[in-house]
């Protein structure tokens, strides 16, 4: 369906190779996950490799596009914008990849902050994200191991990784983290 050799030399020239190799970790990661919670394979390995397409933009770049695309963003990503590099990033993949599958998009959307009611694909890559083999944080191998058993549970500790790493920083935590922490607390109570 789509040209991954293609897609990964796009990313070779475009990438720092650190963020190269990691997007080749969570397309790898991904598909893994995709074949073992039954999500479709090669859509896994597309979003994986692009998730973080839009990652390098510049501040005033990322507003830029912000206006392009239209893209309405609230407060706190308004002052974190990093955030917002997934919601650009699927902009960027529609239009110069010619990309248009939702579900793929989607995954790349809210890899950054996960968002209430993930589709499966979309905890895939937000998963994947967090544990790639290059990926080194205290912690990692317990997601990992959990990722073997259980994919709600393992996306519930890396969002709370996540969230815990951002008030560690005195960050404001992106309200959609939190709903997405909700939602798996509440799907495996
Ligand atoms: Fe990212
Ligand atoms: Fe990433």
């Amino acid at each position: 369906m789509y040209d991954l050799e293609f897609i990964k030399s796009v990313l070779k020239r475009k990438l720092p190779r650190k963020r190269y190799i990691h997007s080749i970790g969570v397309c790898e990661t991904a598909a893994w996950l995709a074949e073992k919670y039954e999500v479709d394979r090669e859509k896994a390995k597309i979003a994986g490799l692009l998730h973080d397409y839009a990652k390098y933009l510049t501040k005033h770049e990322a507003r830029e596009y912000i206006r392009h695309f239209n893209i309405i963003i609230d407060e706190v990503m308004e002052e974190n914008i990093d955030l917002a590099h997934g919601l650009i990033g699927a902009e960027l993949i529609k239009n110069e990849f010619e990309i248009n599958d939702k579900e793929i998009l989607d995954s790349i959307r809210f890899h950054t902050t996960g968002r209430n009611e993930m589709t499966k694909l979309e905890k895939v890559i937000y998963l994947a994200d967090y544990i790639e083999p290059n990926r080194k944080y205290p912690g990692v191998d317990d997601i990992r191991n959990i990722a073997h058993e259980n994919l709600d549970k393992a996306v519930l500790m890396a969002l709370d990784n996540s969230i815990i790493h951002v008030i560690s920083r005195g960050r404001s935590i992106h309200i959609d983290s939190i709903l997405a922490r909700n939602e798996m607390l509440k799907k495996l109570s």
